[in-house]
């Protein structure tokens, strides 16, 4: 080593150190000057060190600190054995559970002593939603995906989602983003969402369009429809797609005006009672031939009660042909905190507060065949609910557990 090559190794390195200090001086001094953070005012440059930290904890809890069946909406345990059987693995394993099923609400399917054998094993009955109807929707499996809207998803995860579930005969919910070319791809069943907004059936003004929704409902791989009331993750609450990303796809599949926001109304215009949400039911069957169900959150029994009761005096054939109980820890692509954790019935409590709303109903003389949809996944807790529901509904994870397409639902909003 020459002394030249020393003495500009250290000059070098003097530089780099006096570079360092001078930008650690200009942080401290725009901490302390600045008027947006007290806590980098208080604590200049350390006070850094929190937003750094709290960024990287995120991932360090996920890697190294969560229990393998502690985390919400899916534990670890859950998100393996679902990449497993994505990638055709099997979905076995050694020694025995590690879930807790001493916990409180923890899922136990009762088993019969004499196992059905394979040899004797038949398909589940179809289920036939609005019979009345000119075209009944004969559903066969009781796991289906529930509405994520094209925007809220990528073209991608959308596509992936139609393909899959035309592979796994399951029908797909387009949300209430409109129905785009990529619901369409792999050919599966749809039920197309009328959200507040009327996304892809409205007319210039937002009211329903119902040139448009004729056309919908001519196509075949459009089965039903339903009208979307109300979400678990943002109960009384509509949603905003940022102008910014409203591109000429959306604006084409949605009908809206190109690089406005596009607002979802808190409710629809023309449904403040349960008459006259029963009255739309029955326009959008009318118009379309084609079954027409409800999604809703409740927070109490009454609200089911009401509309019950408006079906009991109009007659049964003023009735949704199926209704969707979301849980208030639904998912959303985007929704305020304060409503996603706070408002709305979890699944566990209200799907059986709905279904005896319906029992009661039905030995009171209304059409007790209502289809009953849960737009959540099973967590513990839900299973005596499940029971007694005749199908449900299971958002995202679908595509996952055929296997086939195992691209996860990313949202883009
Ligand atoms: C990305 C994303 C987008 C969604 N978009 C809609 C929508 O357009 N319309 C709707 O009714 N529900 C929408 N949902 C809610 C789901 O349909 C479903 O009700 C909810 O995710 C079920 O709860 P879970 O997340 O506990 O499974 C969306 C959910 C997610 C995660």
């Amino acid at each position: 080593m020459t002394a030249d090559f020393v003495y500009w190794l250290f000059t070098g390195m003097g530089w780099l150190a006096g570079l360092v200090f001078l930008l650690l001086g200009v942080m401290f001094v725009r901490d302390l000057t600045q008027t947006h953070s007290s806590v980098r005012r208080n604590f200049p440059l350390v006070g850094r060190m929190r937003y750094f930290l709290e960024g990287q904890g995120e991932f360090f809890r996920q890697y190294f600190f969560a229990h393998d069946r502690q985390e919400l909406p899916f534990n670890r345990a859950t998100r393996s054995w679902v990449y497993r059987k994505a990638k055709g693995l099997p979905g076995t394993i050694g020694f025995g559970s590690t879930n807790d099923l001493r916990e409180p609400g923890s899922i136990i399917f009762v088993n019969s002593p004499y196992a059905i054998l394979e040899s004797d094993l038949h398909c589940a009955p179809a289920l036939v939603i609005g019979p009345q109807c000119c075209h009944p929707f004969v559903v066969q499996h009781i796991v289906n995906i529930s509405g994520m809207s094209f925007g809220a998803l990528s073209s991608r995860a959308v596509e992936a989602l139609s393909i899959g579930a035309a592979e796994a005969g399951v029908w797909l919910n387009t949300g209430e983003g409109g129905l785009s070319p990529y619901h369409l791809k792999g050919g599966c069943s749809l039920i197309f969402q009328i959200g507040t907004a009327k996304f892809g059936v409205r007319d210039a003004q937002g009211q329903l369009d119902e040139v448009r929704l004729r056309e919908l409902a001519e196509l075949p791989q459009v089965r039903a429809f339903e009208l979307k009331l109300s979400q678990g993750a943002k109960p009384g609450k509509g949603g905003i797609l940022p102008g910014s990303k409203v591109t000429a796809e959306i604006v084409a599949i949605r009908g809206i005006p190109e690089g406005e926001d596009a607002i979802s109304p808190n409710r629809h215009q023309e449904i403040s009672n349960p008459d006259e949400l029963l009255d739309v039911i029955e326009r959008v069957r009318r118009i379309t031939g084609k079954p027409v169900g409800m999604k809703t959150v409740i927070g109490s029994e009454i609200y089911p009660q009401q509309l019950v009761a408006a079906i009991l005096r109009r007659g049964a054939v003023s009735a949704p042909d199926f209704i969707t109980l979301d849980g208030g820890e639904g998912g959303s692509g985007a929704a305020p905190q304060a409503l996603a954790d706070h408002v709305g019935l979890s699944l566990s409590e209200s799907l059986p507060l709905l279904v005896d709303v319906l029992y009661q109903a039905g030995s009171a003389g209304a059409d007790s065949d209502h289809r009953l949809g849960q737009a959540g996944d099973l967590r513990p807790g839900r299973l005596g609910a499940l029971c007694r529901c005749r199908f449900c509904r299971q958002c995202a994870g679908v595509s996952i557990l055929t296997g086939l397409h195992p691209v996860a639902a990313v949202s883009s909003e």
